[in-house]
């Protein structure tokens, strides 16, 4: 394979050679026991990701769901300071890189190391990244290392921390928050799009702020977020489209997925973020659409866009789930 930036078909080339030399038995266990540890109390002591069948299942599994919400997440900052491009990245907890091929196929030149604590990921994370062929993600460093208080970072650019928070005590998690805080110029923080997901990046973003960094995405200002607690979580979608691997592995035959994710991106450099952002999926109806958003002035708002609205219309019918609003270049 030969590409110069990675993107959700060239993960999938690199993914589809997994599972050769694994008998299909031998997957379905290791996904099997995968769901288990993830549905069971965690943070752990020790790494989930034990060994090679372990990481092979969690890369077939979730390393397409996980890449394309840090990727939307990622397209969120690009949006906020088109300008920007970071030459330092480090994904803590990078697990097998998704997050690294994510920000390889955002930004070209970036140094990127991975940090994590399970050898048996970083080992095929380095694998998976070699058969990309892509120099980023070939010059990225795999390197071991355990989140908790003597956790240190190096000053990056940008810092991604993915699926990662759930895995950790509170402790940890606050630990890492601020670490990243400190480390980075932008930080990207991407968790499941669950209740208690949303309530984890609701918590790293006040520190965030108060560590004197700024909100770029998905909110459209710094204040705080009027969502009432308990009544609903601010969450997006992003599509997953399914290989015959990752069908093989995840069982149904529907060529598609939506990975629910929630996130926040937040930098210490000036950004333009959004003036709203869609927070629902929105409701087309015969000659209008039905919006749900969070504006930067007056907080969570419904807008109904009718054919009167004539180029601003035509740009509802065309927004989705997650987007900013309204698109810079629609005129009424
Ligand atoms: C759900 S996986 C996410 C991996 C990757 N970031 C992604 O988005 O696909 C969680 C990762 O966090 C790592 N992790 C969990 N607790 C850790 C700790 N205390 N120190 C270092 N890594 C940790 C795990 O080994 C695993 O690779």
């Amino acid at each position: 394979m030969n590409v110069t930036l990675p993107d959700a078909w060239s993960l999938r080339a690199a993914l589809a050679g997994l599972l050769d030399g694994l008998p299909p038995k031998q997957a379905a266990q290791a996904v099997d026991r995968l769901i288990a540890d993830y549905r069971g109390e965690t943070p752990t002591d020790a790494p989930i990701l034990r060994d090679r069948s372990d990481v092979v299942a969690y890369a077939a599994y979730r390393m397409p769901a996980t890449f394309e919400a840090v990727r939307s997440a990622l397209d969120a900052l690009r949006e906020t300071a088109p300008g920007w491009a970071p030459a330092t990245h480090t994904d803590v907890g990078g697990g097998t890189g998704a997050a690294s091929w994510a920000v390889a196929g955002a930004w070209e030149g970036q140094r990127t190391t991975v940090l994590d604590w399970a050898e048996p990921a970083l080992a095929l994370g380095r694998e998976l990244a070699d058969a990309s062929g892509v120099p980023a993600l070939l010059g990225v460093r795999w390197e071991r290392a355990r989140i908790g208080q003597a956790l240190e970072l190096a000053p990056a650019d940008l810092v991604t921390v993915s699926y990662v928070l759930k895995e950790l005590t509170g402790r940890a998690r606050t630990e890492l928050v601020d670490a990243a805080a400190a480390a980075g110029q932008a930080v990207v923080i991407v968790e499941p799009g669950t209740p208690d997901g949303y309530a984890r990046i609701i918590e790293a973003r006040d520190r965030l702020i108060a560590a004197g960094l700024r909100i770029a995405a998905p909110c459209p200002h710094s204040a705080a977020c009027p969502i009432e607690p308990g009544t609903d979580w601010c969450h997006f979608s992003a599509r997953v489209s399914r290989s015959s691997l990752h069908r093989q592995v995840k069982g149904g035959s529907l060529s598609h997925e939506d990975e629910k994710f929630s996130y926040v991106v937040a930098t210490r450099f000036p950004t333009d973020p959004a003036p709203a952002r869609v927070t629902r999926r929105p409701q087309i109806r015969k000659g209008q659409v039905l919006l749900e958003l969070c504006t930067r002035d007056e907080g969570l708002a419904r807008s109904t866009v009718t054919k009167r609205h004539g180029g601003l219309y035509r740009a509802a019918r065309d927004t989705a789930w997650g987007d900013s609003w309204p698109p810079e270049d629609s005129d009424g």
